[in-house]
Order: structure tokens, then C-alpha cells, then sequence
């Protein structure tokens, strides 16, 4: 499988791409080409809404920032990892802005498996990111959630949380 992980997290070395690293290996052990890609290092605009993509060139985004480079990725590809720290109870805003700007791809269809990875300081803050992650994702494109990992507190950056990731991403 190709697989895209789109990684929010500006922490380069932080505790989301810890748990990042840890699958890519599994996955990329288990044969699967992975392409880790941190949206919080590109340039990333809001969605305008202005409809452009639907109304004038369907599936053309006319901001030309680095999604342009990301929709390829995400229309080439068999599964799709997200992941990010939590702010403020939800997903970050890097990583929200590179989810909005697939308004004018739509539904890519290639992808049939998507993953989520968060990190965070608490326990139990994880709500409103796994809605958003239902919603907008599974249900919206069709597709199977094949897991959802979380790290919180001393958790992070954990070989315990290592194996687990690094197990998931074998096991695909
Ligand atoms: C702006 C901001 C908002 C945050 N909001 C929350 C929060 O609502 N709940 C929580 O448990 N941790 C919160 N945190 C802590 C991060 O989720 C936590 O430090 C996480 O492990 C960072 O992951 P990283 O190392 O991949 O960047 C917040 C951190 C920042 C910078």
C-alpha cells in the first residue's frame, strides 16, 4: 500500500512524531511505501470557501500553496494516517487547514483506510477531534478507520506507545 501520513505537529522530534516514526517503521517493515508529511513545516492557507473548485474548474484549488504538492499525494494514495498534538481539544490548526483544503478534491477515492495519532498534556481530551475524525473523514469519504492512538502525560515519547504504533504498522 502507499500510505500518506499527514503529521500536524511543528514538533519535529516532539511526542506526535515520535509515535509517527515508530509506525512508519512497522508499516514500511511490512512492505508499504509511507510518505511522512509535516503540514505544520508548509505553507498551508484556510479554505476561502470562494468555490472556485466546484464552481469554475472542478477539482482545482486556485490557492497555489504547498497543497499543491499534497493533493497528489493524497489522491495517490491507498491509506491516509492523521496525526497531531491536541490544542485546545481538537486537532491543530496546521492539520485543520491541509483537512479544509480537501474541499476542492472532495472525496479522493483511491484511499480506503485511514488512521488517527494524537498526543497530548491530559487524559480524556480527545472528543472532539474523534468526531471531527467520524465525521468528516471515515463516514464523509467511505473509508475504514483502521485505529485510533492516543499518548498523553509520561505516555509520550513511551517504548510502551513505540511498540504499539510500531505493532499497528506492522500488522497492516
Ligand atoms: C496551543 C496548545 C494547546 C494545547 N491544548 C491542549 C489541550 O487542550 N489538552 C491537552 O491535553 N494538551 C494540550 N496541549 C499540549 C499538547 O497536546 C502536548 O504537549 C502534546 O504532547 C504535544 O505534541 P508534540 O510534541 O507532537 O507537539 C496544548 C499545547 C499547545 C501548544
Amino acid at each position: 500500500m502507499k500510505i500518506l501520513v499527514l503529521n500536524g505537529s511543528p514538533h519535529l522530534n516532539g511526542a506526535t512524531s515520535d509515535m509517527v516514526d515508530a509506525f512508519s517503521k512497522g508499516a514500511q517493515e511490512s512492505g508499504h511505501e509511507v510518505n511522512v508529511i509535516n503540514v505544520a513545516h508548509k505553507n498551508i492557507r484556510g479554505c476561502m470557501a470562494c468555490e472556485y473548485c466546484r464552481e469554475k474548474e472542478k477539482g482545482v484549488c486556485v490557492q497555489k500553496d504547498d497543497m499543491q504538492d499534497i493533493y497528489p499525494e493524497i489522491l495517490g494514495s491507498d491509506m491516509v494516517v492523521f496525526a497531531s498534538p491536541i490544542y485546545y481539544f481538537t486537532l491543530s490548526a496546521q492539520l485543520q487547514a491541509a483537512i479544509h483544503r480537501t474541499y476542492s478534491i472532495d472525496i479522493p477515492a483511491n484511499v480506503k483506510k485511514v488512521a488517527l495519532i494524537m498526543s497530548s498534556g491530559s487524559p480524556f481530551v480527545y472528543g472532539p477531534a474523534i468526531a471531527q475524525y467520524y465525521h468528516s473523514i471515515v463516514e464523509y469519504w467511505g473509508v475504514e478507520n483502521a485505529g485510533i492512538f492516543t499518548a498523553n502525560g509520561d505516555k509520550n515519547k513511551s517504548e510502551e506507545k513505540r511498540d504499539e504504533l510500531y505493532r499497528f504498522g506492522r500488522s497492516l
